[in-house]
């Protein structure tokens, strides 16, 4: 393969660990099209003819339909994808094959198909978080007055509703398509025509490659073009971010499907049983979602870690930065796309989120405001009063709404039987009106502003 400088083949072993056809495979796509626009480049600066230009695409084009049909042998001998398809290319056209490396090395090679590779990954996770948002904007505004226990600590704090809670869902997706969207325009720069690291004595022209490739621009500096990773990396962060929102979630609904709390249901679509236990329902969608975030930010340090003591420019280090980016980017779509589903599936037991929602005393807050808006206490002391008040019903056992009012006016006599009507859960939801908070009527503005936005994309 290296032509004059060798004379032995290489140890059985030297094969095993240099080997990346496995891995790289998976970006013939983009290195076909990387090849086929330098190939057209080359002509037309006349570096090449136009002849053999027609012909190597040509051949490129069998390449990608063998490739895609699954008729095509990759051998390990030639290690990577690069040097396969261009020794297939000398297969199907002879020498003038062996043109189309003018002005060109694997290290741009391997950064430009790269960079095409994770460009999709991005548009691929945009789309697939809109479907998410999608489903989270529709079921939030059918439950937008769906009144359930909103926590703080795990302990039941203040009623919030069911549809408030999924739009918080798809504020952080919002943000997480925001990282992506920003990632692909620090990323989308070709690194082609950068050949090994110094670039080319040729008359190449790399803004006809760059356009070509859909590249906003070449990138400046042929050093920094070959050896940096930070598209990945930076990808694989926003990849991460994403998988703790979902993990998150995921969390969520293990607790939530949980007997012991039984606020939503998940239909046999989203649910396993057990071998063993014929009452089992288990979340194991939700559990693997969670568990993906593992591998997404596994993959994130993974790369960190190979990157971090490189010195400028190319080192064989780098070609294994596709595998572990390549199982994490695998995983956060899936990840999306089962949390989509289960999304679209939940149940929420109403009866019980509603009852949940009035436990531990939830309403409290709604009487100390109370206090404060119609005695026009300071807050402190309506915490205060509130507090021996919440002391009281604790005692007796009974809700805040079942104590006798005679008891509350023991503690603040000026409170009156208006107090009570402030208790309930409904009218607690409904108070809480400020901009971003739980009430039906701004969740409903919220998720019908998102489905428009969603609409128009
Ligand atoms: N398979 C290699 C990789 O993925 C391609 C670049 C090889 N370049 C080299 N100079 N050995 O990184």
């Amino acid at each position: 393969m290296w032509g004059g400088r060798f004379t032995d083949r290489p140890d059985a072993i030297m094969e095993e660990i240099n080997v990346s056809i496995d891995v790289d495979r998976h970006l013939y796509a983009q290195d076909i099209a990387a090849s086929k626009a330098h190939a057209a480049m080359l002509a037309a600066q006349g570096i090449i003819t136009a002849n053999d230009a027609k012909n190597i695409g040509k051949g490129l084009d069998t390449i990608l339909s063998e490739i895609g049909a699954g008729k095509f042998t990759f051998k390990r001998a030639l290690e990577d994808i690069h040097m396969n398809v261009e020794s297939r290319l000398a297969e199907l056209i002879g020498p003038a094959a062996g043109r189309l490396h003018t002005a060109r090395s694997r290290n741009d090679q391997v950064a430009t198909d790269f960079r095409l590779y994770v460009r999709d990954v991005l548009d691929e996770t945009d789309a697939a978080l809109a479907s998410f948002q999608r489903a989270l904007v529709d079921r939030a505004l059918e439950h937008a007055e769906t009144v359930m226990p909103g926590f703080t600590h795990l302990q039941t704090a203040q009623p919030v509703t069911f549809g408030h809670h999924l739009m918080a869902y798809v504020e952080m997706a919002a943000r997480d398509r925001g990282r992506f969207q920003d990632a692909r325009k620090r990323l989308n720069e070709s690194p082609l025509g950068a050949a090994a690291l110094a670039g080319t004595s040729f008359p190449i022209d790399r803004h006809a490659t760059a356009k070509k490739l859909g590249f906003d621009r070449p990138m400046a500096n042929s050093l920094d073009a070959v050896s940096d990773r930070d598209f990945v990396l930076e990808t694989l962060s926003a990849a991460s971010i994403c998988a703790v929102h979902l993990s998150r979630f995921a969390e969520e609904i293990v607790i939530w499907t949980s007997p012991l709390v039984g606020l939503v249901r998940l239909s046999d679509k989203f649910t396993t049983g057990s071998s063993i236990m014929p009452q089992k329902r288990n979340p194991d969608a939700a559990e693997l979602v969670r568990a993906k975030t593992g591998r997404v930010i596994g993959a994130l340090n993974g790369l960190l870690i190979v990157m971090k003591g490189l010195p400028l420019a190319y080192q064989k280090d780098m070609q294994e930065d596709k595998q572990g980016a390549m199982e994490g980017f695998a995983a956060l779509s899936l990840a999306i796309r089962a949390m989509t589903g289960m999304v679209r599936d939940i149940v929420p037991e109403q009866d019980r989120m509603r009852a949940a929602a009035g436990e531990g005393y939830a309403t409290a807050t709604d009487l100390a405001d109370w206090l404060v808006r119609t005695l026009k206490m300071p807050f402190r002391d309506a915490h205060h009063v509130t507090g021996k008040i919440v002391g009281l019903a604790a005692k007796a056992g009974v809700a805040l709404h079942e104590l006798p009012l005679k008891e509350m006016q023991a503690v603040e006599p000026k409170i009156s039987r208006d107090a009570l009507a402030v208790l309930s859960v409904e009218s607690s939801v409904k108070s809480r009106t400020s901009y971003g908070g739980t009430a039906p009527k701004n969740v409903r503005a919220q998720a019908k502003a998102w489905l428009k936005r969603l609409e128009k994309e």
